[in-house]
Formats: structure tokens, C-alpha cells, sequence
């Protein structure tokens, strides 16, 4: 058998057969074995995210935007007092999220909602929000829509916590494996029905803070540095006015 990233993670073709289903069924065969592959937040950029958070003092209700196994749900935990709500569109890997949070320091309420980040199920309730993993998720044409939700469902003053960077460099590496994937992903696309929406490159800086400021948030892009090899890593708060 050919494991992918790890002897507990997906093989080869159980990766394949996920690429070719919806993105929702992806995720939901996907979940027992995310944790065991590159695409679950590593702890090394979450932790600096809670460090970083811990200086903002508290808050009461917070957010995971496509939340998937919780790894950021945990996170966000110790620095909320009420609840902590996690939204993802894949059962599986909210049921997933809810065994891996079980034991999460903290106090604070932890709830599961099934939905989608485009219309969230949500009043203005939230004091922070945060989104990791999953810009790739959402196509450029309805980034517009995504800030406003996002902005909709925080309280004003309530803060988008997400990492970002900005466009590699057209030499790199790592902008033509990205490149390369993307043209894989929609050929796939023209190909397969239902579409797998996943491509890099997407909500990048400067665009995702013009898109903020025009739906309404100031946007901080905070010198906060991550490790290697996450360094061209961009923390921005953008909290709404
Ligand atoms: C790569 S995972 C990231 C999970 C987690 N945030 C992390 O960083 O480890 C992306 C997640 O986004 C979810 N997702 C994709 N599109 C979504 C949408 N439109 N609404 C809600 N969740 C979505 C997927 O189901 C999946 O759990």
C-alpha cells in the first residue's frame, strides 16, 4: 500500500477517490485519516495564533470558519469564556472535530454546526472569528460574499484572526507546484461533476485586505513571525468597525 504523508494517513487511492468526489464527501472520507496529512493545521502556526490571541484579552463567543478536525477550535478555547462554535460543511469531519476536542483546555462551551462558511447559520454573535486551512475552499469570485459573511456574523469590534501571505515570487518553487496543482484541479473540474473546489494561491494580500476594508473591517497585518517553514506567514486581525 502507498500511504500518503504518513502510515496513518490516506493511501494513494484513497486520496484519489476523495479528489474525485464533491468537496463535502471529500472531507467526510477524508476524516478519520486528516489529522495524518499536511492540509491539518500544524500546531506550530496555531500556537503562535494563540499566543498572539492571549494579548487581546478574552472574548466571549468565538468562531471557526470551516473548522474541520477542531485543531484551531482548541486552540481558540482557553481564550473564550462562553463557546467556542466550530462550522464546517463535512459531517465527518465535524464528528471528527468533536472526539479531538473532547479534553480542550478551557471552559468554554463547545458546539458543532453543520453549514456553509457562504451563508452562515449565525446572528451577529461572535467576537472573533477565525478561518485557517480553507481559503483555498472558496473561489475568488466569492471572496467578496465570504468577508461580508464573516463580517455579518462578528459583533462590531469583533475580530477575523487568519494567516495569510502574500504572492510567492514568480521564481520560486513554491508558486509552480501551486500553479501546477491549480491547472491539475481545474482540469478536474472540467472533467468531473460534482467539482472539488480546492486551489492555492487565493485570498493572498494585498487583495484579502482590500476586500476587508471594503466590507467594513480595519486591518492590522501584525509583525507576529513564524518558524520555519512557515515564515512568509502574514498574522492579520481585521476588526470590524
Ligand atoms: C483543509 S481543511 C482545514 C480544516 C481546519 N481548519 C484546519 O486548519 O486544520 C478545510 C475544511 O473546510 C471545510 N469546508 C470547505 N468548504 C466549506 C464551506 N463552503 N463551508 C464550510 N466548510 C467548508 C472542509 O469540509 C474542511 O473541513
Amino acid at each position: 500500500m502507498v500511504f500518503m504523508f504518513h502510515s496513518k494517513g490516506p493511501t494513494f487511492w484513497e486520496l484519489a477517490r476523495q479528489a474525485l468526489s464533491s468537496t463535502e464527501r471529500g472531507y467526510d472520507l477524508l476524516a478519520p485519516k486528516f489529522d495524518f496529512t499536511p492540509f491539518r493545521t500544524p500546531d506550530a502556526i496555531l500556537t503562535r495564533v494563540g499566543e498572539y490571541l492571549g494579548t487581546l484579552g478574552g472574548f466571549d463567543a468565538g468562531l471557526d470558519v470551516c473548522c474541520g478536525t477542531g485543531a484551531a477550535m482548541e486552540m481558540l478555547r482557553p481564550h473564550c469564556r462562553e463557546r467556542v462554535v466550530g462550522l464546517d460543511v463535512s459531517a465527518g469531519m465535524l464528528a471528527q472535530a468533536r472526539v479531538n476536542t473532547a479534553g480542550a483546555p478551557g471552559e468554554a462551551v463547545l458546539e458543532f454546526v453543520r453549514g456553509d462558511a457562504m451563508r452562515m447559520p449565525f446572528e451577529p454573535v461572535f467576537d472573533v472569528a477565525v478561518c485557517f486551512g480553507a481559503f483555498g475552499h472558496i473561489l475568488p469570485k466569492d471572496e467578496p460574499r465570504f468577508v461580508n459573511e464573516i463580517a455579518r456574523v462578528l459583533r462590531p469590534g469583533g475580530r477575523f484572526v487568519f494567516v495569510t501571505s502574500t504572492m510567492p515570487p514568480l521564481w520560486s518553487l513554491r508558486y509552480w507546484v501551486a500553479r501546477g496543482f491549480n491547472g491539475a484541479m481545474h482540469l478536474r473540474n472540467l472533467l468531473v461533476s460534482p467539482p472539488f473546489i480546492m486551489y492555492y494561491l487565493t485570498f493572498l494580500l494585498p487583495r484579502a485586505q482590500q476586500l476587508l476594508e471594503s466590507a467594513g473591517f480595519d486591518v492590522e497585518v501584525t509583525d507576529v513571525q513564524f518558524e520555519k517553514p512557515w515564515t512568509p506567514l502574514r498574522l492579520v486581525t481585521a476588526t470590524r468597525r
